[in-house]
C-alpha cells in the first residue's frame, strides 16, 4: 500500500480499538498498533505488561510477532496510537524489530489516543537511521 493510498483513518481506528485491549496496570499507558501486511491482512496488537516490568511487550512488537508467526512477514505500513495530547513514537526496541522486516521507507502513522486527527506519518529510516545488523 502506497503512503498516499493509505486509508489512515480506518487504519488508525484499528490501532485505537486494539489499544482498548491493553493490559497496562503498571503504567496506565495504553498503546495500540495495527500492521498491514503485503497480502492485505491487518494484525493488531496492544501493550501487555508484567509485574516483572522488563517482560512487558509493546503493542508494536505484539503485532509484528502475530503477523510473522502467522506466516505474514512482509509489511506495508504500521499505525501506532498512544499518548494523550501528543502521539507516542515507537520505542527503540520496536524500531529494531521493525528494521528486521522493513526498509527505511516503511511508513508509520502515529496519533494520540484522544485525537486521531492529530496524525503524522513518519518513516522507519528517520526514527532509526542506524539499525543494528549482523553484516
Ligand atoms: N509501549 C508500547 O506499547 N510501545 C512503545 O513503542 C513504547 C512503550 C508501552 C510499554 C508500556 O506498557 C507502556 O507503553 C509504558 O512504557
Amino acid at each position: 500500500m502506497k503512503k498516499e493510498k493509505m486509508n489512515s483513518v480506518a487504519f488508525l481506528k484499528m490501532a485505537a480499538q486494539a489499544a482498548k485491549r491493553t493490559y497496562s496496570p503498571y503504567s496506565n499507558f495504553p498503546v495500540g498498533a495495527a500492521l498491514l501486511t503485503a497480502s492485505g491482512i491487518v494484525f493488531v496488537g496492544c501493550n501487555v505488561e508484567n509485574a516483572s516490568y522488563g517482560l512487558t511487550l509493546c503493542a508494536e512488537r505484539v503485532a509484528v510477532m502475530k503477523a510473522v508467526s502467522e506466516g505474514e512477514p512482509e509489511f506495508e505500513a504500521m499505525a501506532v496510537v498512544g499518548g494523550r495530547g501528543k502521539a507516542a513514537l515507537p520505542c527503540g526496541a520496536c524500531l529494531q524489530v521493525l528494521a528486521e522486516f522493513c526498509g527505511p521507507e516503511f511508513p508509520i502513522i502515529i496519533a494520540p489516543l484522544d485525537d486521531l486527527k492529530k496524525s503524522e506519518v513518519v518513516v522507519l529510516g528517520d526514527l532509526l537511521p542506524h539499525a543494528f545488523a549482523l553484516k
